[in-house]
């Protein structure tokens, strides 16, 4: 049975015919060697002018987080004036880097108590997303939050609620959703681009060891230089080890291993282009096949995850995999296969593949086609094209930016944006389940309308 709004691949070609305003079709659609291929640039229209400036402070200034700064200070009128972290070398780090003047404390609160500072980014290790947030909006900050929002499937609720009584404005940093590339994926979903949506994949594949999570550890590390006693403060106290400050990712009290860290990207693009609220049932498999460096978790993980049908979508299936022993290091896709074609979904391009127009040799076919009219069955056809490739115009400032661009535009305006609390928890929680399930060896099930775990 067809769904009630269907996408079909006339509505599809029909729109490509016509609705072209922000896409410019390149030449080579013309060109003999590429019959069948199109290119398509990706345009953003013009943003918003900035006016007021937001003050903003940074919590957690690693890695991520000095990312997340410096693409907030791209744009007009934001400020840096404060930074936190345990480490010593990293607030000496975030001075060299931003200024001497720039106001440093290994305590968050002191951040939170300061009138001059809108906004704060939070680049933490996943075990303070929830609660540096939640206090954040309570002290009258907006939060940027990394990913994933929450590092246990019971935190999610208290950010939700605190997102909604104090109005303020809360994103998560799965940058892939603001991309031009997920937002032409949502547009040609829409279209009917790949007919009706059955199955989506993720892959990821890393072999280096700092890629998979063995960071180099400074040669000054001690109890010294790090606030250990309150890195530890929210969960099992232990003494001073360097590894779980640092390599943090391989522990689960800080990290929520390769689905919390990146699953959790493929879900938030995933839901974003197609409506999704997420999965209902969760399933994972995997083994800890070749790191032996005292990580508790795997670095093989096989994830199945059923999504029921709703309003937005058919029931579909989607498998994630990720392995961090893979000899060819490097491949990482999100694709989305429907009844008449698929997509590979980046965030600055999109592959469409449409499957050819059938040609049928079944005689008792041909005969038919015949008798009733069609004298030359067998004759070759015109063929649409079958691969598309969106690219982004040259020049774009990718994901982040407009990611974090949709963030101070929400502030200014007083605006929404797409990976709010809500958004965001719907995100985490099957990363987060797919590692109970995994750890458990069953199941697990999950209302997404609801956001409760079941059984
Ligand atoms: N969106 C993305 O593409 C992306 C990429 C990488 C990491 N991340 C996320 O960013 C976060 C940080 O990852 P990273 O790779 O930058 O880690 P990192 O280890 O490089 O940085 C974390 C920093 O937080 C500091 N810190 C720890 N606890 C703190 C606390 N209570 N208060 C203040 N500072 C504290 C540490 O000293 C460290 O400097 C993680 O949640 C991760 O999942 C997101």
């Amino acid at each position: 049975m067809k769904e009630k709004n269907e996408p079909s691949r006339r509505n599809f070609l029909r729109k490509l015919g016509t609705a072209t305003a922000a896409v410019a079709v390149g030449q080579n659609v013309f060109a003999a060697d590429k019959r069948n291929e199109v290119f398509a640039y990706l345009k953003r229209q013009a943003g918003i002018t900035a006016n007021d400036q937001i003050n903003i402070a940074l919590i957690g200034a690693g890695g991520q987080g000095s990312e997340d700064t410096n693409v907030a200070l791209q744009i007009p009128g934001i400020k840096l004036v404060a930074v936190c972290d345990l480490y010593d070398g990293r607030l000496a780090d975030a001075k060299k880097r931003w200024g001497a003047d720039i106001y440093t404390t290994k305590i968050y609160k002191e951040i939170l108590n300061r009138q001059d500072i809108d906004a704060v980014i939070i680049g933490t290790p996943d075990h303070w997303h929830q609660q540096i947030s939640v206090d954040a909006m309570r002290a009258g900050k907006h939060v940027y939050c990394e990913k994933p929002m929450v590092h246990a499937i019971t935190e999610g609720p208290e950010v939700i609620k605190a997102q909604k009584e104090t109005g303020k404005i809360f994103q998560v940093g799965s940058q892939g959703v603001s991309s031009l590339g997920n937002e032409k994926a949502k547009e040609l979903l829409a279209s009917g681009a790949i007919g009706q949506l059955n199955y989506a994949e993720g892959f990821w594949a890393r072999r280096g060891p700092v890629e998979v999570w063995q960071y180099p550890i400074p040669a000054d590390a001690s109890p010294q230089t790090v606030d250990w006693d309150t890195y530890v403060s929210n969960t099992h106290k232990r003494p001073f080890d360097e590894k779980r400050f640092f390599r943090w990712r391989n522990y689960t009290d800080y990290g929520t291993g390769m689905a919390g860290d990146l699953f959790v990207h493929l879900f938030s693009s995933l839901h974003f282009v197609t409506g999704s609220h997420g999965p209902e049932k969760i399933y994972a498999s995997g083994g800890l096949r070749f790191w032996n460096d005292g990580r508790e978790v795997p670095d093989v993980l096989l994830g199945t995850f059923d999504y029921g049908k709703n309003a937005m979508h058919p029931a579909f299936n989607l498998s994630l995999r990720c392995n961090f022993v893979d000899g060819t290091s490097g491949t990482t896709y999100l694709r989305l296969v429907g009844s008449e074609g698929a997509m590979d979904i980046t965030w600055d391009k999109v592959v469409l593949k449409r499957n050819k127009v059938f040609a049928s040799d079944d005689p008792f076919y041909l005969e038919k086609l015949r008798q009733s009219g069609d004298r030359n069955p067998e004759r070759k056809k015109m063929l649409p094209p079958e691969e598309i490739s969106y690219d982004a115009d040259k020049g774009y400032l990718g994901g982040p930016y407009d990611h974090m661009n949709n963030f101070f535009t929400a502030i200014r305006n007083n605006g929404k944006v797409t990976e709010d609390a809500t958004f965001g928890y719907r995100a985490a929680a099957p990363a987060l389940l797919c590692n109970d399930s995994y750890f458990k060896n069953e199941p697990m099930h999950w209302d997404p309308e609801k956001m409760v775990k079941k059984g």
